[in-house]
């Protein structure tokens, strides 16, 4: 048979099929991270009128100008980085589009892209999409954390660019700022091009999240991705932007305009009103999350569940090995019918084994929620036999 298509060999992501089988079989989903609750009311009106008062044409390419001055008032605010919003902010259609346009904008074919092993899907289809070739290191069960030697030897003289996660998804895993240096250290000695992708930037728990741009040397080098979604429970708005410095900013602006051209309009003075003067809003989720963290992380151990202990992000890792299974797909493709709860098997997210036997679960829904999927998995046989 003729191989059509770019992305072969690439499976339609598994958050839309596991959503699908939450819905078909009547499950809690604890599979996709979406939360229950929508953002900031204040916020969501500011859409509505928008939508009412005429902003409804095109917006510029790289976003309305109050969207990207309040994003590098953002960046400022938080972090002390001052990019300029005109040449140095575009926003996006989610940072999804971020990510697309960053590795189409800027990989040629053929370049080496180092990316952390369990990454989130979109990243293997991009760099497929452009042509690039994927060099995961793998964040190791059970603390994931990211050992400088494992990329190092990633490192070849064909690598042109990181690409970063954190607070990472799927394992909850915050970069301190020991370990940022020692990938900084590493992106200047052989002149890498960092893609960091932080859409988990305001939703750690009791650690603090160091954007890598601030470190020294750095700003020149890395192209930082975020978006509204995560942070204010607006997942379905995708607004999403990037920054860092012109000639990065503008590929990936130059790329993004024949994708989608401009991202919703209506909403992106919503957006800048969210991040001007909703500001409390991710903290106060934040530590909302922590509590629900811990409900679901406590639950799934008291079932006889391996789970780590994650820092940040929407999600936990159990490992299934301790109920007797080896494989997480063929555990989770058994969970709705054993007992009514979707969770996501991680080994899709990786090039290697090392995460046959691990399970994702989303801890962004509310505790009624979570207590229910905990008293329908207590009344589970979850055991493989
Ligand atoms: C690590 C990571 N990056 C990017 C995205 C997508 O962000 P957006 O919804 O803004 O496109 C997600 C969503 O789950 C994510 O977990």
């Amino acid at each position: 048979m003729r191989t059509v298509s770019r992305l072969a060999g690439i499976p339609p992501t598994i958050f839309a099929t596991m959503s699908a089988l939450a819905v078909r079989t009547g499950s809690v989903n604890l599979g996709q991270g979406f939360p229950d609750v929508d953002g900031p009311a204040e916020v969501i009106a500011r859409a509505g009128a928008a939508l009412s008062e005429g902003h409804n044409q095109y917006a510029p390419g790289a976003g309305l100008p109050v969207l990207r001055e309040a994003i590098a008032r953002h960046q400022q605010r938080h972090y002390g980085l001052s990019p300029d919003p005109d040449t140095e902010v575009a926003v996006t259609t989610g940072c999804t589009e971020a990510i697309a346009a960053a590795l189409l904008g800027l990989v040629e074919p053929g370049d080496e892209i180092v990316v952390l092993e369990p990454y989130y899907d979109s990243y293997v289809a991009m760099i497929q999409m452009a042509g690039g070739v994927r060099r995961p290191v793998t964040l190791h069960a059970p603390d994931f954390r990211l050992d400088p030697a494992a990329l190092r030897a990633a490192i070849t003289p064909g690598t042109r660019f990181l690409l970063l996660n954190t607070p990472h998804n799927p394992t909850g895993t915050v970069l301190t700022r020991a370990e940022l240096e020692d990938v900084a250290r590493l992106a200047i000695e052989h002149d890498l091009i960092v893609i960091t992708d932080e859409v988990y930037e305001h939703l750690t728990f009791g650690v603090p999240h160091v954007p890598l741009a601030t470190l020294p040397g750095m700003w020149e080098r890395t192209l930082t991705l975020s978006s509204l979604g995560k942070s204010y429970s607006l997942t379905g708005w995708k607004i999403g932007w990037a920054t860092g410095p012109a000639d990065l900013v503008g590929a990936l602006v130059s790329a993004k305009q024949w994708l989608t051209y401009t991202s919703g309009a209506p909403l992106q003075p919503a957006a800048a009103y969210a991040l001007d003067e909703a500001g409390g809003f991710p903290a106060e989720l934040a530590a909302d999350l922590a509590a629900r963290r811990d409900l679901l992380c406590e639950g799934l151990a008291a079932l006889g569940l391996a789970v780590n202990h994650p820092e940040g992000s929407y999600f936990a890792i159990t490992d299934i090995g301790s109920l007797g299974w080896a494989d997480g797909h063929e555990f989770a493709l058994a969970l709705p019918e054993r007992a009514g709860v979707v969770a996501i098997p991680t080994q899709g997210f990786y090039d290697s084994d090392a995460g046959r036997h691990l399970v994702r679960w989303t801890f962004c829904k509310q505790p009624a929620v979570l207590e229910e999927a905990l008293a329908r998995l207590g009344k589970a046989d979850l055991r493989k036999h």
